[in-house]
């Protein structure tokens, strides 16, 4: 494929697809006229949603089960993907979870499972994908890092190591990768309404919205504006960056 197809023909593969922050990404990134391999390790919830993006915007979508935790299983992700679309321009490592509990009664489990999914999982799809960036001489990579990642929180010691190691990670890829015309920039979004704060007790919630100058949580279309920008000919100049959607909570 010539370098010029793959930049007018656009894939994205995104991971947590099926809902919040992903799913809002998959159909900002659409309507910009991008094909998307949705991929998650929820089924049932993510071929509903590409068959909506097929439905509503009119691109091409795959949905397609794994676990980005297990390398093989994104592996075979990221094969299926290419067979059905021919190549992968944009790779947007979203999946992730929390497990949360203050260090002290942190069980193994809830750290292993954190840094196994937000962190190894970002490790798993980039390595893979980057292959036919390489190949291409063309790729953006954008990873969802946290607020949590930059200035810690309580009961969030896994989750805020998975993310600080987001941003260490795309640096890195952005220094190795610069050279092939591949891009790498993270977005350390602060609380988004999605399922993982619905849970939120509603004194915890509003002293979370005391703590930001533009009084609201953020919502899935603010993360997924800047992906968009990001995976745009626009931002063809920046590499290695995290940029910061929190409503000014941290600066
Ligand atoms: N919501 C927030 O306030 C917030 C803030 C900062 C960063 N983030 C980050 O944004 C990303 C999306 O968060 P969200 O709020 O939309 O969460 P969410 O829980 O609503 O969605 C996460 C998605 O990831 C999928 N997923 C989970 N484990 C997976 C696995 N092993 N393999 C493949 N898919 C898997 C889930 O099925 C789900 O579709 C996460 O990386 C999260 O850490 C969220």
């Amino acid at each position: 494929m010539l370098k010029s197809d793959i930049v007018k023909n656009r894939v994205a593969l995104i991971t947590g697809a099926s809902r919040g922050i992903g799913k809002a990404i998959a159909e900002a990134l659409a309507k910009d006229g991008i094909d998307i391999a949705g991929v998650d390790i929820n089924i049932d919830e993510l071929r509903p949603a590409m068959k909506t993006i097929e439905d509503t915007v009119g691109r091409k979508t795959a949905a397609i089960q794994a676990d980005v935790g297990d390398s093989a299983s994104i592996e075979r992700a990221v094969e299926e993907s290419i067979r059905v679309f021919g190549n992968i321009s944009i790779l947007v490592n979203n999946a992730g979870i929390t497990r949360d509990n203050l260090i002290l009664r942190m069980k193994d489990k809830e750290w292993d499972d954190v840094l196994r999914i937000n962190l190894t999982g970002t490790f798993n799809c980039t390595k893979v994908v980057i292959k036919s960036m390489v190949k291409n001489r063309y790729g953006r990579i954008i990873s969802i890092a946290s607020i949590v990642g930059a200035m810690g929180n309580i009961g969030q010691a896994n989750y805020a190591a998975s993310k600080a190691g987001i941003i260490g990670f795309t640096k890195s890829i952005a220094r190795e990768y610069a050279n092939r015309g591949i891009t790498a920039n993270g977005i350390a979004p602060g609380f988004i309404e999605t399922d993982m704060t619905k849970g939120l007790p509603e004194d915890v919630r509003n002293t979370l919205i005391n703590q930001i100058p533009m009084g609201r949580l953020g919502t899935p279309e603010d993360v997924a504006n800047v992906v968009r920008f990001l995976a745009s000919d626009e931002a063809a100049y920046i590499t290695g960056q995290v940029i910061h959607v929190n409503g000014g909570m941290y600066m």
